[in-house]
């Protein structure tokens, strides 16, 4: 934890740090970098969707029918731990962390968190996670939903081809996709997410908006420290 961080005015110990933003903004790297920097625990609550799109899939329960993934939901449970690295997931028990990543749970995901049964239950778990504070959480909804009394909140955006260039990247060379299908599945999903009934993914009125299209890494870090030590400081 910083120095500075210490001598503040709002105790970092109780802070909540929202950070939201369609998929490649970039979310879960600054997350990452805050939480270290201050002491915050990360909290990824896309990992949580993940699970459950994991288990829909694992249980062949149709993604369109809510009222299966509603008992599939009551009969499921879902934990999130904070690591230095990333956050596991364990979903009933088991380790998925491994498992969550590839594009089939990733379109799985986008489909089944538009339900408000399955949202009202995530967000009640997110709620539990940080109710004592000292938390970054990174997702879709933190500031507008599930915290709508953070103190710091961030919205990171880019354009859609500079964040599917990013995903692209960090594919590896083993993939078969073309930057092509990355943008394509991206600006799917971004729709999806956008434009759902419930707990769309917006900007709450008081975010403060990153755009990160023509930036590096490295500014947008020091960009996000100086908003929260802003906080901080009062
Ligand atoms: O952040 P991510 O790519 O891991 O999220 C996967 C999906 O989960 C995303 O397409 C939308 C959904 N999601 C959500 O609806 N609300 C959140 N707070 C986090 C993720």
């Amino acid at each position: 934890m910083s120095t500075a961080a210490t001598s503040s005015q709002l105790p970092v110990s109780s802070i909540i740090v929202a950070i939201d933003g369609p998929a490649g903004a970039g979310k879960s790297t600054i997350a990452r970098h805050l939480a270290r920097h201050f002491g915050l625990l990360n909290l990824e609550t896309g990992a949580m969707y993940r699970a459950f799109a994991l288990k829909a899939l694992r249980t062949k329960t149709a993604l369109d029918d809510v009222e299966s993934l509603e008992r599939l939901a009551e009969a499921t449970e879902i934990r999130l731990e904070s690591g230095d690295e990333e956050n596991s997931v364990l979903l009933d028990d088991e380790d998925v962390t491994g498992q969550i990543r590839n594009p089939i749970v990733t379109d799985a995901a986008s489909r089944v968190s538009v339900f408000p049964p399955i949202r009202a239950w995530m967000v009640r778990l997110q709620q539990q996670m940080g109710s004592k504070g000292g938390v970054v959480m990174e997702g879709r909804d933190i500031g507008t939903v599930v915290f709508p009394n953070a103190q710091v909140k961030i919205f990171l955006d880019a354009a859609p081809e500079v964040r599917g260039m990013r995903r692209f990247d960090q594919m590896g060379p083993e993939q078969t996709a073309q930057p092509e299908d990355v943008i394509r599945e991206l600006r799917a999903r971004d729709e999806r997410d956008r434009n759902r009934e419930n707990s769309p993914l917006k900007a709450a009125p008081d975010a403060i908006l990153l755009d990160s299209t023509n930036m590096t890494l490295d500014e947008v870090v020091a960009e996000a420290e100086k908003i929260v030590m802003k906080k901080i400081a009062g």
